[in-house]
């Protein structure tokens, strides 16, 4: 008798191979026959305009759902500073310019934050699952800490080397993957997904 093996298919919209990595690590050993952006080549850059990180984690999931007809799964980050009332935010990513550095974006941060006081931040990921034939899941999450005024640690990416985490007072840059993957906000978005998908028939 010939056995089929029924595999669940996902596909993460990016083509960031951190977010594929850490996604991946997730959802396989759940069950699920994971691709990325990289499978689909001829699929068109998403233009991530919506005023919110929910709306273009939405979007991202939504239009290549349509296009591909499979799950799709997108998550949009980003750093909010309470005293530049939510900025970078959304547009963490070209805070600086529409080409702008990782760097670029830390120079600016420091000297925005230069004069205040109140540095107080928190990182967000808002995650969404698109599905063909069931409502979407959305997931949001935070790692809460402050603005540092210089710059340490030497791991992670963009705003890491000058984000103090709250828990225990070292940079994000500090931290290991795992150590930064346990308490982060992807992560925690992550954690929270596995048993709503391990619950979907
Ligand atoms: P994305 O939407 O996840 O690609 O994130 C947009 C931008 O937010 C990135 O380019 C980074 O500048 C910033 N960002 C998001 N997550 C992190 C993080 O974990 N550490 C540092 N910067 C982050």
């Amino acid at each position: 008798m010939e056995m089929v093996i029924y595999m669940k298919e996902i596909v993460i919209a990016t083509k960031n191979k951190h977010k594929i990595e850490e996604m991946k690590a997730v959802l396989i050993p759940i069950g699920y026959d994971v691709l990325s952006l990289f499978d689909f080549d001829e699929f068109p850059e998403i233009i991530e305009d919506q005023d919110s990180f929910k709306g273009n984690a939405m979007k991202k999931a939504k239009e290549l759902s349509d296009y591909l007809n499979k799950t799709v799964i997108s998550d949009d980050s980003g750093l909010e500073v309470e005293a530049l009332e939510g900025a970078p935010g959304i547009f963490s990513a070209r805070y600086a310019g529409d080409n702008a550095s990782y760097e670029d974006n830390n120079e600016l941060l420091l000297l925005s934050m230069k004069h205040k006081e109140n540095r107080t931040a928190r990182f967000v990921t808002s995650l969404c699952v698109y599905f063909r034939d069931k409502e979407p899941i959305f997931i949001e999450q935070y790692l809460y800490g402050s603005i540092a005024k210089d710059y340490k640690g030497a791991n992670g990416f963009g705003y890491d080397p000058i984000f103090i985490v709250k828990e225990d007072g070292r940079r994000l840059a500090e931290y290991t993957m795992e150590e930064k993957n346990a308490i982060s906000h992807r992560g925690k978005c992550l954690k929270e997904l596995i048993p709503i998908l391990e619950n979907i028939k």
